[in-house]
């Protein structure tokens, strides 16, 4: 029985193709909705780029929610700077024409969770917590019935960033992320530690490029224009694809290792707002609020992303 999920996502390059590798994946993934928030670009723009990528899957029947259009206390930050103007520069893709549905994406979360039967909705936010959190505060009857949150976000030994301390999702919301990390629902963590294992190469790049079909040249694009900001910025060997991680670990969970921790989310100290304070080694008695990923068997992730690109 596929594993029925709900995505919560600003894409973004790499959030696209994590959405490409949930619909590419019939067999594990029931893909229920998908709500669109505020982060790597406003909301009217990661509303759209939802609609371009189910658009480019051939899933106009996806049902496509806007939610909240900024974090909940702090001004929103955006990163046009990573991702360019658009939030999906690197491919060139028509204007979406499926419509948006009318319900908000926090009532889309609640309703569906409030609907199906308790314990068997994943959620899998991509961008900054603030749709997840507000869900939460609206209807907290809803946290006894989400089977997992697997979500992108925070660092441990690789720091931030977008500040030396944080990571861009859990910093452009962190008093939501605060919300999510203390609603006693599971949670596994994808932070920098394990995303920064995920890195595009030429050959990686090249072999979704050779499957030939128009997904398969607008993921190759994003994947292009994507890497340009890593290997400039940070002279890694090429760019990290933070969000698909959540994906796979749902596919495929024993190509990824990690551990179980305490994870604390900073939100008084502006130097180091938004830090997810992860004890790693067990130094405190706080209780083990997540499953904190830091490894990947990178050959094993982008061979299924390929696979996926390749039967849409
Ligand atoms: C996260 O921030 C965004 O830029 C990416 O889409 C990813 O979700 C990485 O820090
Ligand atoms: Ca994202």
């Amino acid at each position: 029985m596929p594993r029925s999920i709900i995505i919560d996502t600003d894409p973004g390059q790499d959030d696209a193709l994590a959405i490409l590798l949930a619909l590419g994946s019939p067999d594990a993934l029931e893909v229920i909705g998908i709500t669109a928030v505020a982060g790597n670009v406003p909301l009217a723009l990661t509303s759209r780029n939802v609609r371009v990528i189910c658009e480019l899957a051939g899933r106009r029947d996806i049902t496509v929610c806007a939610g909240a259009d900024r974090p909940l206390l702090r001004p929103l930050v955006t990163a046009e700077h990573v991702h360019g103007k658009t939030g999906l520069d690197g491919a060139d893709l028509p204007e979406p024409t499926m419509p948006l549905d009318p319900r908000h994406g926090v009532d889309f979360i609640i309703e569906t969770l409030m609907t199906r039967a308790a314990g068997t909705v994943t959620l899998c936010p991509l961008g900054p917590l603030t749709n997840i959190a507000m869900a939460l505060i609206r209807e907290p009857r809803i946290a006894s019935r989400i089977k997992e949150i697997v979500l992108m976000g925070g660092g441990c030994f690789e720091g931030g960033n977008i500040t030396p301390a944080a990571e861009f999702n859990i910093f452009v919301d962190p008093h939501a992320a605060k919300v999510v990390f203390g609603a006693g629902v599971p949670i596994t963590m994808m932070s920098l530690d394990v995303t920064h294992k995920a890195l595009t190469s030429r050959s990686r790049v090249a072999s979704i490029k050779a499957i030939g079909s128009k997904v398969s040249d607008a993921a190759a694009g994003w994947l292009d224009f994507f890497e340009r900001f890593d290997v400039q910025k940070y002279g890694s060997e090429g760019g990290p694809l933070h969000d698909p991680c959540v994906i796979a670990w749902l596919i495929r969970p024993e190509l990824f290792s990690g551990r179980r921790c305490n994870v604390e989310i900073e939100t008084v100290s502006e130097l180091t707002m938004g830090m997810t304070v992860i004890d790693w080694w067990g130094v405190t008695e706080r209780p083990k609020n997540a499953h904190v990923l830091g490894d990947v068997d990178a050959d094993g992730f982008f061979a299924l992303i390929a696979q996926a690109i390749s039967r849409l």
